[in-house]
């Protein structure tokens, strides 16, 4: 359901989940993308004449002593980052329900702009149990006249703002939502061929159901970042002290079988960048990845593979790029990811259709200084994007369906 389903807003209250779940360094914010990426729902809702209540979350905090929470997980430069995008005063609250939001909210006029503190804050947001969640649910309700989903990086958790609260206002999707629905859906329906997916970052077991998925689908899987160490690993070499999760090497086996007996190409690295140690202050060199010395732990795929990776990307019409190929945060570990993001944007200018999905490769664009323009779309979704990737049906976004 779009905005417009919701009617007339003048004078309305609008409750917006947003995906504010930005990285943080000593509390300053490194990458804004997300809260930019809201602006279009915000500022579509306070031109129709609404108010808009912003609730969001901010990691995963635990309570330290039964309520009170660390300082670090509060929404306080996320409200002022995004006062700063709109040109206008972004209050705070400071609970989620209580006495601070429902003065917040009453004082509320059209036109301006509120947020809740971190919604993680209360426990129910994230229960198991369904009455805790909606309970939470009814207390956020009864803030607002309507309800607006657009973070998208949640819509596939079934949390209390994001999926209970829909139940119980009229509700709609966001611009956010529509547009990364739309632009992921073209490479889970129908995909233009070759469609190449490229897959890093560090843990194989936070992928695996993307994986066993994509031999399916795709023609092409690039496999980089602290993950090609199980893969490699699976195929028999040795991968001295790199990041391997030895409990998956059997499933990655029977990928490689699986993708073989599919004719999908499984494309590992033929060299890996190498150091003595994780923070070594530099690297020790480039090896053969079927000859990683016992004593060296790999923290980058190395040139050879980036220029392979480049080709296997030509000719694709549709990619998939979901993690890092190293770690690019470090300069010295960063070419590997740099020349995946060179070759997914050559295909691009191609014709090809481009995904960036996951807040590491999005934030990786950024900080390499790539053009963002290079690609199809950089979604704002970590889990989520990949979740529909896999093909699954997200509880945020069903709930927001004509059915519902
Ligand atoms: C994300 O960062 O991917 C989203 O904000 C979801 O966060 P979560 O994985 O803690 O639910």
């Amino acid at each position: 359901k779009t905005i417009a389903t919701l009617g007339d807003l003048t004078g309305k209250k609008v409750l917006v989940r947003s995906d504010f779940n930005v990285p943080l360094k000593e509390g300053v914010i490194t990458d804004d993308g997300r809260i930019r990426a809201a602006l279009p729902t915000l500022n579509a809702l306070l031109d129709a004449g609404a108010a808009v209540i912003v609730t969001a979350h901010l990691g995963r905090p635990k309570p330290v002593d039964g309520f009170t929470f660390e300082e670090k997980f509060s929404l306080a430069p996320a409200a002022a980052r995004l006062g700063e995008l709109l040109g206008k005063d972004v209050k705070l609250a400071a609970d989620l329900t209580g006495p601070s939001a429902q003065e917040t909210v009453a004082a509320l006029q059209p036109g301006e702009v509120a947020m809740l503190e971190n919604v993680r804050f209360d426990p129910r947001e994230t229960s198991k149990v369904d009455a805790e969640r909606e309970a939470q649910a009814a207390e956020l309700a009864a803030l607002a006249d309507a309800f607006v989903s657009d973070g998208f990086g949640v819509v596939h958790r079934k949390q209390a703002s994001v999926y209970d609260v829909a139940k119980l206002l009229p509700a709609a999707a966001g611009t956010l939502v529509f547009k990364e629905v739309d632009s992921l859906s073209r490479a889970t329906t129908d995909p233009e061929r070759p469609y190449v997916v490229v897959l890093g970052g560090s843990k194989v077991s936070d992928k695996l159901g993307v994986i066993s998925n994509l031999i399916e689908k795709a023609d092409r899987l690039l496999i980089g970042g602290g993950m090609m160490f199980t893969f490699l690993k699976a195929q028999g070499h040795e991968v001295g002290t790199s990041l391997l999760e030895a409990d998956q090497i059997e499933t990655v086996q029977g990928y490689l079988a699986r993708a073989a007996e599919r004719g999908v190409e499984i494309v590992l690295p033929v060299d890996v960048v190498v150091a003595d140690a994780f923070d070594a202050p530099a690297p020790a060199g480039v090896v053969a990845a079927d000859a990683i010395p016992a004593d060296k732990i790999g923290l980058d795929i190395g040139p050879a593979s980036g220029e392979l990776f480049a080709a296997k990307l030509a000719d694709a019409k549709t990619i998939a790029w979901n993690g890092p190929m190293g770690v690019f945060e470090r300069p010295e570990y960063a070419a590997g990811t740099r020349a995946v993001a060179e070759g997914i944007i050559a295909a691009t200018s191609n014709g090809g259709f481009s995904i960036v999905g996951g807040g590491d490769s999005a934030a990786a664009v950024r900080i390499l200084g790539l053009d963002e323009d290079g690609f199809s779309h950089i979604s704002t979704g970590g889990g989520a994007s990949l979740e529909l990737l896999e093909g699954k049906v997200l509880p945020g976004i069903d709930v927001l369906s004509d059915e519902n």
